[in-house]
């Protein structure tokens, strides 16, 4: 994970800096650091443990420079302190590097080549710039030959996105990546390197990609790219269409509260890109014919968008009639099923970066497999790397714990699976107005943001004390039980599961005790009256049970009533009130909403 951010050739190098840094925080949060150089003499290092605004607060007015590297850390080796936060630096204070990955043999390359050396963090970050070093002073190598050999030293199986400062050349930025993202910013007069488009998108819109084994070359006028021979290889820019206040919390307390509630003009802004003023989705007809020709789906995510794909797989088996399975990425990757003759797959990614789905798909490539991408960051590496791309419309998601790209995930999946059923010439996907569906699903969300009072007193009295908490369903229910666990778990540490409701009676309810909150979600017609003697059988044994239904199907002391939709739609309703206690339950601790503990929002190690 971590954020990485470097700029050359303005002397408002350090807001640029500081900027890119709180726009890449969400990759992690337990330090911050920054190597700024004025080009005539005067260079500085800052760097704290914990949040940017740790490091804001500790620059001294006379920190400026022309050129500059800044970093923001999820601690991989070492603990968070400050000796272990980036950039990190050479024994003689000649280069500074900042890391985004896991060097897997520097204990091997510490030991080869630097048992001499005196080092002052635990990090495999330092033992790469120290060797930079060494090669350099001890060999007289130049400092692009000099990173070359180190990363023909650095193992295959190792993930990195580098960006190294020489004092001595002090406005050229040498980067380099293996697996983790990093992309250059071409702005007016001057470049710069970020961990993704969004820490760049106040100063530039235009961007040049970086791939994997190329050693890049960043001056302020001027950028090359090599690969590890020594080729120049010529490189397009390409521009990128976002707006920089989007990622702006406005009067929100926190940016999940604001994404909970964007998640009705999210269905209505995909609505409109995906059909405009058609009545059918306007879908890459090549794409449809791939998935159509195809005699398996395998839906491939993480976390969050693991769980909708859960739900994809049963809306893509009932309008299309094609067996689809759902994986979790970082199995899939070292434990790969047997496959089908004809896969297809299909990669859902929020950030498009998650280096375990990556690790599937370069595989998948390997084979010449088609292959979808389905993200909210257009050009992301999945985006680039996967056959087909389908955007989320989502907009940035910043809170650490995923909502509306989770919902958009699954309308996007709906709208897929309708255009192939229909191309395909299914009769249950000619039958389902998916369209129309939609905009009933975002009145419904709005209905349900519009009414936290409840939520909120519900958290408070239910989950905020409770240590542990069961979701319950069956079905797509139980699919977004899974959901709703893992968000009341991340952002307010109660120990949460969701369990297929049927398996209760199979072990799991030995958990019950007095007053344990279950969570019932109801909106399944064949299954509604399973799921609720399920629900009473725990309230038999003293759990505090709260339901979340859909109206037809609701009774008199249900909790949440949920508006009525087609029966595939439901997840998009059902998930919003287990948002909002998670949220709810999160801010009633105390808890910090969008960056809870140990987290970060792009998993870019595996
Ligand atoms: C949880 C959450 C994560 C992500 C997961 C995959 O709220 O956000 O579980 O869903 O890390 O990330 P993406 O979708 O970017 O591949």
């Amino acid at each position: 994970m971590c954020g990485i951010v470097g700029v050359t050739g303005t002397d408002k190098s350090l807001s640029i800096l500081i900027d890119g840094l709180k726009r890449l925080e969400y990759r992690g949060y337990d330090s911050a650091g920054v190597y700024v150089n004025d080009q005539q003499g005067h260079d500085y290092l800052v760097k704290r443990p914990g949040r940017i605004a740790n490091l804001e607060a500790a620059l001294g007015e006379e920190v400026h420079g022309l050129a500059g590297i800044g970093h923001t850390r999820w601690a991989t080796h070492g603990e968070p302190n400050e000796a272990n936060a980036h950039p990190q630096y050479s024994q003689d204070e000649r280069f500074y590097l900042v890391h985004n990955g896991v060097i897997e043999n520097y204990a091997d390359l510490k030991k080869e080549y630097l048992s001499d050396i005196n080092f002052v963090s635990q990090t495999d970050t330092e033992v790469i710039v120290q060797l930079v070093d060494k090669f350099v002073v001890e060999s007289g190598m130049s400092t692009e030959a000099a990173l070359l050999k180190v990363l023909r030293l650095i193992s295959p199986d190792s993930s990195y996105a580098f960006v190294l400062m020489d004092k001595e050349q002090p406005d050229t930025l040498f980067v380099a990546k293996n697996k983790s993202p990093l992309l250059v910013g071409i702005a007016d007069g001057y470049n710069m390197v970020g961990s993704d488009a969004m820490s760049m998108i106040k100063e530039t819109n235009t961007f040049m990609e970086i791939g994997d084994h190329e050693l890049v070359i960043v001056k302020p006028d001027h950028v090359t790219v090599k690969d590890f021979d020594g080729n120049e290889i010529d490189r397009p820019t390409f521009k990128v269409d976002m707006d920089a206040n989007a990622a702006d919390k406005g009067a929100y307390p926190y940016y999940m509260l604001k994404e909970i509630d964007e998640q009705p003009a999210v269905m209505r802004k995909l609505v409109q890109e995906y059909f405009g003023d058609n009545d059918i989705a306007q879908i890459n007809e090549e794409m449809l014919k791939d998935m159509a020709n195809a005699d398996h789906l395998y839906i491939v995510g993480a976390g969050t968008s693991y769980h909708a794909g859960l739900v994809g797989a049963r809306i893509f088996e009932k309008l299309c009639g094609i067996p689809t399975s759902v994986h979790i990425s970082s199995e899939f990757a070292y434990e790969q099923p047997l496959l089908s003759k004809k896969p297809f797959f299909i990669f859902l990614s929020q950030s498009g970066e998650t280096a375990d789905s990556r690790e599937v798909l370069v595989n998948v490539n390997k084979h010449n497999w088609p292959s979808l991408t389905i993200t909210n960051v257009d050009k992301s590496t999945l985006s680039r790397e996967a056959t087909y791309t389908e955007l989320l419309y989502a907009g940035p998601e910043i809170a650490v714990a995923s909502t509306k790209a989770y919902t958009a995930q699954i309308a996007v999946e709906a709208i897929l699976a309708q255009a192939l059923g229909v191309y395909m010439d299914k009769q249950a996907a000619k039958d389902f107005d998916v369209k129309h569906q939609l905009g009933l699903v975002a009145n419904g969300m709005q209905s349900i943001t519009d009414s936290k009072k409840k939520v909120e007193e519900i958290a408070s009295r239910y989950l905020s004390k409770s240590p542990s908490a069961f979701y319950i369903g069956r079905g797509m229910d139980w699919s977004v039980s899974l959901e709703a666990a893992l968000k009341l778990k991340e952002i307010s540490y109660v120990q949460a599961e969701g369990f297929a409701s049927g398996e209760l009676k199979h072990g799991t309810i030995a958990l019950i005790e007095d007053q344990t909150p279950v969570i019932g979600i109801i909106t399944q017609d064949r299954t509604a009256g399973l799921t609720r003697s399920n629900l009473e059988e725990t309230q038999a044994r003293g759990a505090n049970a709260i339901t979340i239904v859909s109206r037809h199907l609701a009774k008199e002391d249900d909790t949440f009533v949920l508006p009525d939709v087609d029966e595939v739609l439901t997840p998009l309703l059902s998930v919003i009130p287990a948002q909002l206690l998670a949220y709810y339950t999160s801010l009633g601790k105390g808890l910090d909403v969008d960056k809870p503990r140990n987290l970060a929002k792009s998993v870019t190690v595996q």
